[in-house]
Formats: structure tokens, sequence, C-alpha cells
């Protein structure tokens, strides 16, 4: 069952080029609408998965600290305030990279794709991935390429809108919005509709925080932690559990 779930949400490729210039597109005003239309919220989730991931890192030594599907490197600005190591941000998308170097001054950034990154077997220390993992081509790729670059016992931490089965009257009014309000929204201030109508409907179609759980862990991690932040969005913090 789960398998043909995974299979179903692989990409194609015309749909994953059309991914990465939706965010070429929208990336000059994308941190602003995200702050808008999130009402601040985006910032307050990626602070508490920041934090929770140090939490789980506890004293141990971070030289390299990958964060993938870096978009314009709010993620990388957020921890390096915790974390005193080199930060390596990865994202296919160019002009969301542009922003992210006149953001961050000593940041590595590459350009490249979570299911083929470029860097060497065991030569990480953490990982994030914030609000990416569902716009990507194979995520069962990308979670193996994350077990290959990260070394044994370290974390990979997850942050992501999900779809729950189960959500109380919180959920469907902020899943109201999201597919009614936010498309609309977003358009108005990008001019750019489309790209929001696909936002939202990314969101729409993705899985749930357990299947994603599922997926991590067949991949040769183990799920430490899991929490909603918000009605739609969780975070999931996995180590890797290497031979
Ligand atoms: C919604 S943005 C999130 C950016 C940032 N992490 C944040 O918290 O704001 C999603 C990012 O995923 C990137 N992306 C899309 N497909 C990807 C892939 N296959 N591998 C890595 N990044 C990808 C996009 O280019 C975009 O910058």
């Amino acid at each position: 069952m789960s398998q043909i779930k995974i299979l179903l949400t692989i990409n194609t490729m015309d749909q994953v080029r059309e991914i990465f210039q939706l965010f070429n597109r929208i990336s000059r005003k994308y941190d602003l609408v995200n702050h808008v239309l999130s009402f601040g919220l985006d910032v307050f989730w990626r602070w508490k998965a920041c934090n929770k991931l140090c939490e789980y890192n506890g004293d141990k030594k971070v030289d390299r600290f990958l964060d993938v599907a870096t978009g314009t490197g709010e993620i990388i600005r957020l921890c390096s305030k915790r974390f005193n190591c080199k930060f390596i941000g990865l994202d296919p998308a160019i002009s969301m990279l542009k922003i992210a170097k006149e953001n961050l001054e000593d940041a590595v950034l590459l350009n490249g794709t979570a299911e083929k990154i470029p860097l060497k077997n065991n030569s990480v220390d953490l990982i994030f991935v914030a609000f990416g993992i569902r716009n990507m081509e194979d995520r069962m790729k990308a979670f193996s390429e994350f077990h290959r670059v990260l070394k044994k016992g370290k974390y990979l931490a997850v942050l992501e809108f999900i779809h729950r089965e189960d959500g109380g009257l919180f959920y469907h009014l902020s899943h109201l919005y999201i597919q009614k309000i936010l498309p609309y929204l977003g358009g108005m201030i990008t001019g750019d509709f489309k790209a929001y109508k696909y936002l939202a409907s990314s969101i729409d179609s993705f899985i749930s925080a357990d299947m994603l759980h599922k997926e991590i862990e067949s991949c040769g991690f183990k799920v430490k932690y899991v929490e909603n932040l918000f009605p739609t969005v969780s975070i999931i913090i996995g180590r890797n559990e290497k031979d």
C-alpha cells in the first residue's frame, strides 16, 4: 500500500522542471509572501524545528550542516545562531540561491537536487529540509541520499505541511484557507496565480506524517521525534542508523 502511494507521488520530468521554474519566478517575493500568508507563523515553525534539532544534537560537535531545498537560506540564517560550523545550502532554483547569497555571508551554496547530492559519503553532521520535501521528484531517492551523506548516529530534521485524516475543525479551517485563500492572496502579491495554485495543491496532495515517518525509516533512519506544530505542519527528526 505504502509503495503505491510512494510511486504515485513521484513527479514527472516536466513537472520537475516546472517546479524549479516556478521557484525562480517567485523568488524575489518568496519570503515576504510566506510571512504575510502565514501571519508570521513560518518564522516560528522554523525556529521551533531548529531548537528541536539542536536539542537532539546535544553537545556533539558539528562540522558541516546541510540545508536541503535551502531556497533563500532562511534555515541557515536561523541555525547559524545556534551552530558554529560550515553551512551548505542546496537548491535547484538558481534565483532562490542568488537571494540566499545576498542573505548569507559564509555559506557554501550548491545548485543541485536532493535526489543527487554533490557531496561525499558520511560528510555532514546535520541535515535540515524545510518545506521542500513535498516538491521533490523522488522522495525515496532523496532520503537515501540523506542517509548516504549524513554520518552515522547524526540527525535529519524534516519540517513540512502534512495531510491528516483525523484533523479536527482547526485543521479543516487551515486547509480551507490554504486551498481557497492562499492561492488568491499569493497570486495578488506576486502576480503569479499559477505558482500559488500549484503550492496549495502540492500541500493538498501530500502524505500524512505517519507515511512520511515510514518512508524515512525505510531509508535507514530511526524516527526519534514527531510533533504537529500546527494542524497542517509537522516536524520529524530521524537519526541515521548506519551500520
Ligand atoms: C517552499 S521552498 C522552501 C525553502 C526554504 N527551505 C524555506 O524554509 O523557506 C521549496 C524549495 O525546494 C526547492 N526544491 C524543489 N525541488 C527540489 C529538489 N528536488 N531538491 C532540492 N530542492 C528542491 C525549490 O527550488 C525551493 O527553493
